[in-house]
Protein backbone atom coordinates (compact mmCIF):
# COMPACT_ATOMS: atom_id res chain seq x y z
CA UNK A 1 0.00 0.00 0.00
CA UNK A 2 1.36 3.17 -1.13
CA UNK A 3 0.97 5.97 1.17
CA UNK A 4 0.62 9.56 0.27
CA UNK A 5 2.97 11.82 2.58
CA UNK A 6 1.84 15.19 3.77
CA UNK A 7 4.66 17.89 2.84
CA UNK A 8 3.48 20.26 5.37
CA UNK A 9 2.61 19.87 8.69
CA UNK A 10 -0.52 21.52 10.36
CA UNK A 11 -0.05 25.00 12.44
CA UNK A 12 -4.07 26.06 13.23
CA UNK A 13 -6.46 23.51 14.06
CA UNK A 14 -10.47 24.17 14.30
CA UNK A 15 -12.08 21.99 16.69
CA UNK A 16 -14.76 19.48 14.75
CA UNK A 17 -17.92 17.77 15.82
CA UNK A 18 -19.54 14.35 15.36
CA UNK A 19 -22.70 14.69 16.50
CA UNK A 20 -25.05 11.35 17.17
CA UNK A 21 -26.82 9.69 14.40
CA UNK A 22 -30.41 11.11 15.84
CA UNK A 23 -28.93 15.01 15.61
CA UNK A 24 -28.08 14.28 12.05
CA UNK A 25 -31.31 12.55 11.24
CA UNK A 26 -33.08 15.88 12.19
CA UNK A 27 -30.24 17.86 10.14
CA UNK A 28 -30.74 15.86 7.16
CA UNK A 29 -34.59 15.79 7.54
CA UNK A 30 -34.66 19.58 7.92
CA UNK A 31 -32.53 20.31 5.06
CA UNK A 32 -34.82 18.55 2.50
CA UNK A 33 -31.84 15.51 1.91
CA UNK A 34 -29.98 18.47 -0.13
CA UNK A 35 -26.75 18.89 1.35
CA UNK A 36 -25.98 21.83 0.71
CA UNK A 37 -28.67 23.16 3.10
CA UNK A 38 -26.90 21.60 6.44
CA UNK A 39 -25.43 23.43 8.71
CA UNK A 40 -21.51 22.95 9.34
CA UNK A 41 -22.03 22.33 12.95
CA UNK A 42 -23.81 19.14 12.08
CA UNK A 43 -20.97 18.12 10.08
CA UNK A 44 -17.75 15.86 10.55
CA UNK A 45 -16.18 16.05 7.46
CA UNK A 46 -17.20 18.84 5.25
CA UNK A 47 -16.57 16.72 1.23
CA UNK A 48 -18.75 19.39 -0.33
CA UNK A 49 -16.48 20.76 -2.30
CA UNK A 50 -13.02 21.92 -2.49
CA UNK A 51 -13.93 25.75 -3.64
CA UNK A 52 -12.85 28.50 -0.98
CA UNK A 53 -12.08 25.68 1.88
CA UNK A 54 -8.44 24.87 0.97
CA UNK A 55 -5.88 25.30 3.27
CA UNK A 56 -3.83 28.37 3.35
CA UNK A 57 -0.34 28.49 4.46
CA UNK A 58 1.74 30.75 6.34
CA UNK A 59 2.81 32.77 3.71
CA UNK A 60 -0.63 33.45 2.27
CA UNK A 61 -1.36 34.47 6.00
CA UNK A 62 1.59 36.85 6.38
CA UNK A 63 0.70 38.36 2.69
CA UNK A 64 -2.78 39.30 3.75
CA UNK A 65 -0.90 41.14 6.95
CA UNK A 66 0.82 43.49 4.72
CA UNK A 67 -1.91 44.51 1.86
CA UNK A 68 -1.91 48.00 0.58
CA UNK A 69 -5.81 48.69 0.74
CA UNK A 70 -6.73 51.41 -1.16
CA UNK A 71 -9.96 51.16 -3.77
CA UNK A 72 -7.80 52.21 -6.94
CA UNK A 73 -4.35 51.95 -7.55
CA UNK A 74 -3.27 49.17 -4.62
CA UNK A 75 0.58 48.32 -4.75
CA UNK A 76 -1.62 45.15 -3.73
CA UNK A 77 -3.17 44.35 -6.90
CA UNK A 78 0.00 45.43 -8.78
CA UNK A 79 1.57 42.76 -7.45
CA UNK A 80 -0.66 40.04 -8.48
CA UNK A 81 -0.62 41.49 -11.84
CA UNK A 82 2.60 41.16 -12.23
CA UNK A 83 2.41 37.58 -10.76
CA UNK A 84 -0.34 37.03 -13.46
CA UNK A 85 2.13 37.44 -16.00
CA UNK A 86 5.04 35.83 -14.55
CA UNK A 87 2.74 32.65 -14.99
CA UNK A 88 0.61 33.06 -17.66
CA UNK A 89 2.60 35.26 -19.51
CA UNK A 90 -0.69 37.17 -20.25
CA UNK A 91 -0.71 40.61 -20.41
CA UNK A 92 -4.33 41.92 -19.34
CA UNK A 93 -5.93 40.99 -16.41
CA UNK A 94 -9.33 41.13 -15.26
CA UNK A 95 -10.08 40.65 -11.46
CA UNK A 96 -13.49 39.29 -11.00
CA UNK A 97 -15.60 37.88 -7.14
CA UNK A 98 -15.16 34.60 -8.18
CA UNK A 99 -15.14 31.96 -11.00
CA UNK A 100 -18.76 32.30 -12.51
CA UNK A 101 -18.74 35.85 -12.54
CA UNK A 102 -16.05 35.42 -15.15
CA UNK A 103 -18.51 33.25 -16.84
CA UNK A 104 -20.83 36.19 -16.64
CA UNK A 105 -18.73 38.93 -18.67
CA UNK A 106 -17.23 36.32 -21.37
CA UNK A 107 -20.76 35.19 -21.91
CA UNK A 108 -22.09 38.69 -22.16
CA UNK A 109 -19.36 40.04 -24.69
CA UNK A 110 -19.03 36.43 -27.02
CA UNK A 111 -22.46 34.60 -26.58
CA UNK A 112 -24.95 35.87 -28.82
CA UNK A 113 -28.67 34.68 -29.36
CA UNK A 114 -28.15 31.52 -31.67
CA UNK A 115 -23.95 30.52 -31.20
CA UNK A 116 -22.87 27.69 -29.81
CA UNK A 117 -20.30 26.90 -27.72
CA UNK A 118 -18.31 23.49 -27.88
CA UNK A 119 -16.76 22.34 -24.92
CA UNK A 120 -15.21 19.15 -23.21
CA UNK A 121 -17.75 19.27 -20.79
CA UNK A 122 -20.10 21.53 -19.06
CA UNK A 123 -19.81 22.89 -15.75
CA UNK A 124 -23.15 24.02 -13.78
CA UNK A 125 -22.68 27.87 -14.12
CA UNK A 126 -20.47 28.19 -17.25
CA UNK A 127 -23.59 26.42 -18.79
CA UNK A 128 -26.05 28.54 -17.15
CA UNK A 129 -24.38 31.71 -18.22
CA UNK A 130 -24.08 30.50 -22.20
CA UNK A 131 -28.24 29.62 -21.84
CA UNK A 132 -29.15 33.16 -20.56
CA UNK A 133 -27.46 35.18 -23.17
CA UNK A 134 -28.85 33.10 -25.89
CA UNK A 135 -26.14 30.33 -26.81
CA UNK A 136 -26.26 26.75 -27.17
CA UNK A 137 -23.87 24.00 -25.00
CA UNK A 138 -22.85 21.28 -27.07
CA UNK A 139 -20.40 18.66 -25.47
CA UNK A 140 -18.20 17.15 -27.54
CA UNK A 141 -15.83 14.81 -24.40
CA UNK A 142 -14.19 11.74 -26.17
CA UNK A 143 -16.43 8.68 -25.32
CA UNK A 144 -13.92 7.49 -23.16
CA UNK A 145 -15.06 10.54 -20.69
CA UNK A 146 -18.30 8.91 -20.08
CA UNK A 147 -16.97 5.46 -19.15
CA UNK A 148 -17.20 5.56 -15.39
CA UNK A 149 -14.18 2.59 -14.91
CA UNK A 150 -11.62 2.91 -17.20
CA UNK A 151 -7.67 3.58 -17.26
CA UNK A 152 -7.73 6.34 -19.89
CA UNK A 153 -5.13 9.07 -18.30
CA UNK A 154 -7.25 12.06 -20.00
CA UNK A 155 -10.67 11.19 -20.09
CA UNK A 156 -11.31 15.16 -19.83
CA UNK A 157 -9.76 15.05 -23.51
CA UNK A 158 -12.46 17.25 -25.94
CA UNK A 159 -13.10 14.78 -29.15
CA UNK A 160 -11.43 16.92 -32.04
CA UNK A 161 -12.93 14.88 -35.07
CA UNK A 162 -16.16 16.29 -33.04
CA UNK A 163 -15.31 19.81 -33.00
CA UNK A 164 -14.43 19.85 -36.44
CA UNK A 165 -17.59 18.34 -37.76
CA UNK A 166 -19.61 20.37 -35.61
CA UNK A 167 -18.30 23.31 -37.38
CA UNK A 168 -18.53 21.93 -40.64
CA UNK A 169 -22.36 21.02 -39.94
CA UNK A 170 -23.00 24.81 -38.26
CA UNK A 171 -19.93 26.86 -39.72
CA UNK A 172 -17.55 28.61 -37.70
CA UNK A 173 -19.17 31.92 -37.39
CA UNK A 174 -22.19 30.21 -35.50
CA UNK A 175 -19.29 29.41 -32.78
CA UNK A 176 -18.90 32.04 -29.89
CA UNK A 177 -15.74 29.90 -29.08
CA UNK A 178 -14.06 27.26 -27.62
CA UNK A 179 -14.32 26.16 -24.47
CA UNK A 180 -11.90 23.70 -22.74
CA UNK A 181 -12.45 22.89 -18.99
CA UNK A 182 -9.08 21.61 -17.24
CA UNK A 183 -9.29 19.14 -14.28
CA UNK A 184 -13.00 17.98 -15.84
CA UNK A 185 -15.56 18.74 -13.09
CA UNK A 186 -18.86 16.83 -13.50
CA UNK A 187 -17.06 13.76 -15.11
CA UNK A 188 -14.97 13.06 -11.67
CA UNK A 189 -12.40 15.91 -11.90
CA UNK A 190 -10.97 14.13 -14.78
CA UNK A 191 -7.98 15.85 -16.86
CA UNK A 192 -7.19 16.51 -20.57
CA UNK A 193 -3.69 16.26 -21.66
CA UNK A 194 -0.85 18.64 -23.35
CA UNK A 195 -0.82 17.22 -26.51
CA UNK A 196 -5.14 17.38 -27.07
CA UNK A 197 -5.12 21.11 -26.03
CA UNK A 198 -2.31 21.72 -28.61
CA UNK A 199 -4.68 19.85 -31.29
CA UNK A 200 -7.86 21.61 -29.86
CA UNK A 201 -5.48 24.85 -30.65
CA UNK A 202 -4.77 23.84 -34.19
CA UNK A 203 -8.88 23.21 -35.11
CA UNK A 204 -9.57 27.06 -34.13
CA UNK A 205 -6.42 28.15 -35.73
CA UNK A 206 -7.82 26.38 -39.02
CA UNK A 207 -11.16 27.93 -39.04
CA UNK A 208 -10.44 31.12 -37.10
CA UNK A 209 -12.16 30.53 -33.85
CA UNK A 210 -11.59 31.80 -29.82
CA UNK A 211 -10.45 29.33 -27.51
CA UNK A 212 -11.41 29.81 -24.15
CA UNK A 213 -9.77 28.28 -20.93
CA UNK A 214 -11.77 27.44 -17.70
CA UNK A 215 -8.35 27.08 -15.61
CA UNK A 216 -10.34 26.83 -12.70
CA UNK A 217 -8.94 23.25 -11.19
CA UNK A 218 -5.79 23.62 -13.12
CA UNK A 219 -3.62 22.72 -10.27
CA UNK A 220 -4.99 18.94 -10.24
CA UNK A 221 -4.15 19.09 -14.63
CA UNK A 222 -0.90 20.07 -13.94
CA UNK A 223 -0.18 17.16 -11.54
CA UNK A 224 -1.75 14.86 -13.87
CA UNK A 225 0.27 16.03 -17.00
CA UNK A 226 3.37 16.05 -14.87
CA UNK A 227 2.47 12.31 -13.92
CA UNK A 228 0.84 10.70 -16.89
CA UNK A 229 2.10 12.28 -20.14
CA UNK A 230 5.74 11.29 -21.13
CA UNK A 231 6.16 14.19 -22.99
CA UNK A 232 5.83 16.70 -19.91
CA UNK A 233 8.07 14.43 -17.32
CA UNK A 234 10.78 16.63 -17.35
CA UNK A 235 9.01 19.95 -17.54
CA UNK A 236 8.58 22.10 -14.90
CA UNK A 237 4.94 22.99 -13.64
CA UNK A 238 5.93 26.60 -14.82
CA UNK A 239 6.89 25.16 -18.19
CA UNK A 240 3.65 23.47 -18.27
CA UNK A 241 1.50 25.89 -17.23
CA UNK A 242 2.95 28.22 -20.04
CA UNK A 243 2.65 25.91 -22.84
CA UNK A 244 -1.13 25.89 -21.62
CA UNK A 245 -1.88 29.47 -21.59
CA UNK A 246 -0.09 30.29 -24.56
CA UNK A 247 -2.17 28.36 -26.29
CA UNK A 248 -5.83 30.16 -24.52
CA UNK A 249 -7.15 33.53 -26.14
CA UNK A 250 -8.88 34.17 -23.05
CA UNK A 251 -8.23 32.09 -19.94
CA UNK A 252 -9.94 32.41 -16.58
CA UNK A 253 -10.30 30.76 -13.07
CA UNK A 254 -12.37 30.31 -10.09
CA UNK A 255 -9.46 31.61 -7.41
CA UNK A 256 -11.77 29.63 -4.91
CA UNK A 257 -9.99 26.40 -6.04
CA UNK A 258 -6.91 27.70 -7.84
CA UNK A 259 -4.30 29.91 -5.41
CA UNK A 260 -6.56 28.44 -2.50
CA UNK A 261 -8.19 32.17 -1.23
CA UNK A 262 -11.27 34.00 -2.92
CA UNK A 263 -11.88 35.69 -6.43
CA UNK A 264 -11.33 35.19 -9.71
CA UNK A 265 -9.80 36.44 -12.70
CA UNK A 266 -9.61 36.50 -16.79
CA UNK A 267 -6.64 36.70 -18.05
CA UNK A 268 -5.32 37.89 -22.11
CA UNK A 269 -2.90 38.95 -24.43
CA UNK A 270 -5.47 40.38 -26.53
CA UNK A 271 -6.12 43.82 -26.36
CA UNK A 272 -9.31 43.92 -28.09
CA UNK A 273 -11.00 41.19 -25.87
CA UNK A 274 -9.95 43.19 -22.97
CA UNK A 275 -11.16 46.04 -23.89
CA UNK A 276 -14.69 44.73 -24.57
CA UNK A 277 -15.10 42.72 -21.39
CA UNK A 278 -13.21 45.29 -19.26
CA UNK A 279 -16.58 47.69 -18.81
CA UNK A 280 -18.20 44.84 -17.82
CA UNK A 281 -16.02 44.61 -14.52
CA UNK A 282 -16.81 48.02 -13.53
CA UNK A 283 -20.35 47.05 -13.91
CA UNK A 284 -20.94 44.10 -12.04
CA UNK A 285 -17.85 43.36 -10.21
CA UNK A 286 -15.74 46.31 -8.46
CA UNK A 287 -13.00 49.03 -9.83
CA UNK A 288 -10.36 47.27 -12.05
CA UNK A 289 -7.47 47.06 -9.11
CA UNK A 290 -9.85 44.76 -6.89
CA UNK A 291 -13.07 43.55 -9.14
CA UNK A 292 -15.11 41.92 -5.78
CA UNK A 293 -12.32 40.92 -3.85
CA UNK A 294 -10.98 42.13 -0.75
CA UNK A 295 -7.31 43.34 -0.90
CA UNK A 296 -6.35 40.39 1.52
CA UNK A 297 -7.82 37.45 -0.82
CA UNK A 298 -5.93 39.56 -3.13
CA UNK A 299 -2.19 39.26 -1.24
CA UNK A 300 -3.03 35.75 -0.62
CA UNK A 301 -3.91 34.71 -4.08
CA UNK A 302 -0.96 36.41 -5.69
CA UNK A 303 1.16 33.56 -3.26
CA UNK A 304 -1.35 30.56 -3.61
CA UNK A 305 -0.65 31.17 -7.87
CA UNK A 306 3.09 31.39 -7.17
CA UNK A 307 2.51 28.27 -4.60
CA UNK A 308 0.34 26.38 -7.50
CA UNK A 309 4.04 26.12 -9.29
CA UNK A 310 5.42 23.31 -6.23
CA UNK A 311 4.74 20.31 -6.96
CA UNK A 312 4.59 18.97 -3.05
CA UNK A 313 1.38 21.93 -2.82
CA UNK A 314 -0.31 20.27 -5.87
CA UNK A 315 0.16 16.70 -5.32
CA UNK A 316 -1.06 16.79 -2.24
CA UNK A 317 -4.92 16.55 -2.94
CA UNK A 318 -4.83 14.30 -6.16
CA UNK A 319 -2.28 11.66 -4.43
CA UNK A 320 -4.90 11.48 -1.40
CA UNK A 321 -7.98 11.41 -3.70
CA UNK A 322 -5.64 8.47 -5.15
CA UNK A 323 -5.35 6.39 -2.09
CA UNK A 324 -9.20 6.85 -0.94
CA UNK A 325 -10.27 5.79 -4.76
CA UNK A 326 -8.06 2.81 -4.32
CA UNK A 327 -8.89 2.01 -1.13
CA UNK A 328 -12.57 1.90 -2.09
CA UNK A 329 -12.35 0.03 -5.38
CA UNK A 330 -10.09 -2.55 -3.90
CA UNK A 331 -13.10 -3.13 -1.49
CA UNK A 332 -15.64 -3.40 -4.44
CA UNK A 333 -17.28 0.05 -3.64
CA UNK A 334 -18.48 1.50 -7.12
CA UNK A 335 -15.97 4.63 -7.79
CA UNK A 336 -15.13 6.84 -10.75
CA UNK A 337 -11.85 5.60 -12.16
CA UNK A 338 -9.25 6.15 -12.84
CA UNK A 339 -9.06 8.64 -10.10
CA UNK A 340 -9.19 12.55 -11.32
CA UNK A 341 -8.68 15.47 -9.36
CA UNK A 342 -11.04 17.22 -7.03
CA UNK A 343 -12.00 14.51 -5.27
CA UNK A 344 -13.33 10.74 -4.87
CA UNK A 345 -16.28 10.19 -7.15
CA UNK A 346 -18.87 7.35 -6.17
CA UNK A 347 -20.92 6.28 -8.82
CA UNK A 348 -24.26 6.20 -7.85
CA UNK A 349 -25.44 4.36 -10.79
CA UNK A 350 -24.15 1.42 -9.68
CA UNK A 351 -24.29 2.04 -5.31
CA UNK A 352 -27.81 1.99 -5.77
CA UNK A 353 -28.86 0.17 -8.69
CA UNK A 354 -31.98 -0.75 -7.26
CA UNK A 355 -32.94 3.20 -7.33
CA UNK A 356 -33.97 4.50 -10.88
CA UNK A 357 -32.63 7.61 -11.96
CA UNK A 358 -35.79 9.59 -11.80
CA UNK A 359 -35.54 9.05 -8.43
CA UNK A 360 -32.07 10.67 -8.43
CA UNK A 361 -29.79 8.04 -7.04
CA UNK A 362 -27.27 10.80 -6.67
CA UNK A 363 -29.22 13.11 -4.36
CA UNK A 364 -29.87 10.08 -2.38
CA UNK A 365 -26.85 8.58 -1.92
CA UNK A 366 -25.41 12.02 -0.42
CA UNK A 367 -27.91 12.02 2.02
CA UNK A 368 -27.50 8.27 3.03
CA UNK A 369 -23.65 9.13 3.90
CA UNK A 370 -24.30 11.93 5.62
CA UNK A 371 -26.49 10.15 7.75
CA UNK A 372 -24.66 7.09 8.25
CA UNK A 373 -21.27 8.99 8.63
CA UNK A 374 -21.40 12.70 9.18
CA UNK A 375 -19.53 13.31 6.17
CA UNK A 376 -20.96 15.82 3.40
CA UNK A 377 -20.39 15.17 -0.19
CA UNK A 378 -22.14 16.43 -2.89
CA UNK A 379 -24.54 15.34 -5.57
CA UNK A 380 -22.89 15.66 -9.07
CA UNK A 381 -26.14 14.21 -10.81
CA UNK A 382 -29.68 15.36 -12.24
CA UNK A 383 -30.19 17.31 -8.93
CA UNK A 384 -27.78 19.61 -10.56
CA UNK A 385 -29.12 19.38 -14.27
CA UNK A 386 -31.89 21.96 -15.25
CA UNK A 387 -35.20 21.09 -17.26
CA UNK A 388 -35.34 22.17 -20.48
CA UNK A 389 -37.36 24.83 -22.36
CA UNK A 390 -40.71 22.74 -22.51
CA UNK A 391 -39.92 21.30 -18.51
CA UNK A 392 -38.39 18.01 -19.20
CA UNK A 393 -36.03 15.98 -17.24
CA UNK A 394 -32.48 16.60 -18.19
CA UNK A 395 -31.15 13.13 -17.15
CA UNK A 396 -27.50 13.53 -16.59
CA UNK A 397 -24.73 11.07 -17.93
CA UNK A 398 -23.37 10.17 -15.21
CA UNK A 399 -24.92 9.83 -11.13
CA UNK A 400 -21.91 10.88 -9.01
CA UNK A 401 -21.54 11.78 -5.36
CA UNK A 402 -18.16 13.77 -5.30
CA UNK A 403 -16.31 13.51 -1.87
CA UNK A 404 -14.05 16.76 -2.52
CA UNK A 405 -10.78 16.93 -1.34
CA UNK A 406 -9.97 20.15 -0.13
CA UNK A 407 -5.72 20.99 -0.33
CA UNK A 408 -4.31 20.21 2.86
CA UNK A 409 -7.27 20.03 4.59
CA UNK A 410 -7.56 16.69 6.14
CA UNK A 411 -5.67 13.99 7.67
CA UNK A 412 -5.77 10.13 6.15
CA UNK A 413 -6.97 8.94 9.06
CA UNK A 414 -10.04 11.05 8.50
CA UNK A 415 -10.24 10.25 4.73
CA UNK A 416 -10.17 6.36 6.21
CA UNK A 417 -12.83 6.73 8.35
CA UNK A 418 -14.96 7.82 5.55
CA UNK A 419 -13.90 4.74 2.97
CA UNK A 420 -14.74 2.96 6.09
CA UNK A 421 -18.36 4.54 6.35
CA UNK A 422 -18.65 4.30 2.63
CA UNK A 423 -17.94 0.64 2.77
CA UNK A 424 -20.71 -0.19 5.57
CA UNK A 425 -23.10 2.01 3.28
CA UNK A 426 -22.28 0.33 0.65
CA UNK A 427 -22.65 -3.65 2.91
CA UNK A 428 -26.45 -1.85 3.77
CA UNK A 429 -27.59 -0.14 0.87
CA UNK A 430 -30.45 -1.98 0.38
CA UNK A 431 -31.33 0.38 3.05
CA UNK A 432 -31.74 3.58 0.57
CA UNK A 433 -34.24 4.69 -1.20
CA UNK A 434 -35.39 7.40 -4.11
CA UNK A 435 -36.24 10.59 -3.63
CA UNK A 436 -38.43 13.33 -4.87
CA UNK A 437 -38.54 17.32 -5.51
CA UNK A 438 -41.03 18.89 -3.40
CA UNK A 439 -39.64 22.43 -3.46
CA UNK A 440 -37.75 22.81 -6.98
CA UNK A 441 -36.52 26.16 -7.71
CA UNK A 442 -35.90 27.06 -11.73
CA UNK A 443 -32.49 28.33 -12.05
CA UNK A 444 -29.38 26.30 -10.23
CA UNK A 445 -32.27 24.12 -8.83
CA UNK A 446 -29.49 21.48 -6.69
CA UNK A 447 -28.62 24.94 -4.54
CA UNK A 448 -31.68 25.28 -2.60
CA UNK A 449 -34.37 22.50 -3.65
CA UNK A 450 -35.37 20.04 -1.30
CA UNK A 451 -36.47 16.68 -1.61
CA UNK A 452 -38.15 13.95 0.12
CA UNK A 453 -37.89 9.94 0.29
CA UNK A 454 -40.29 8.30 -2.46
N1 LIG B 1 -15.50 26.46 -13.40
C1 LIG B 1 -15.26 25.31 -12.76
C2 LIG B 1 -14.56 24.20 -13.47
C3 LIG B 1 -15.66 25.15 -11.42
O1 LIG B 1 -15.42 24.00 -10.80
C4 LIG B 1 -16.32 26.22 -10.77
C5 LIG B 1 -16.79 26.09 -9.40
C6 LIG B 1 -16.56 27.40 -11.48
C7 LIG B 1 -16.12 27.48 -12.80
C8 LIG B 1 -17.28 28.56 -10.86
O2 LIG B 1 -16.46 29.19 -9.94
O3 LIG B 1 -17.68 28.90 -7.75
O4 LIG B 1 -15.87 30.60 -8.03
O5 LIG B 1 -18.06 30.93 -9.10
N2 LIG B 1 -16.90 25.00 -8.79
C9 LIG B 1 -17.31 24.83 -7.40
C10 LIG B 1 -17.45 23.36 -7.07
C11 LIG B 1 -18.53 25.60 -7.02
O6 LIG B 1 -17.83 23.08 -5.92
O7 LIG B 1 -17.16 22.49 -7.88
P1 LIG B 1 -17.06 29.94 -8.63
Amino acid sequence: ERIPLEMHKVRIVQKLNLVPIERRLEAIRAAGNNTFLLRNRDIYLDMLTDSGVNAMSDRQLAAMMESDDSYAGSETYAKLEEKIREIFGTEYFLPVHQGRAAENIISRVFVKPGTIVPMNYHFTTSKAHVVLNGGTVEELLIDEGLAVTSTHPFKGNLDVGKLEALIKTHGAERIAFVRVETGTNLIGGQPHSLANLREVRAVCDRHGVMLVFDASLLADNLYFIKTREPEAANLSLREITRIIADMADVLYFSARKLGCARGGGICTRNQDHYMKMRELVTLYEGFLTYGGMSIREIEALTVGLDETMDEDMVSQGPQFIEYMVNDLDRQGVPVITPPGGLGCHLDAMRFLDHVPQTQYPAGALASALFLVSGVRGMERGSVSEQRDAEGNETYSNMELLRLAMPRRVFTLSQVKYAVDRIVWLYENRALVGGLRFVEEPKLLRFFFGKLETT
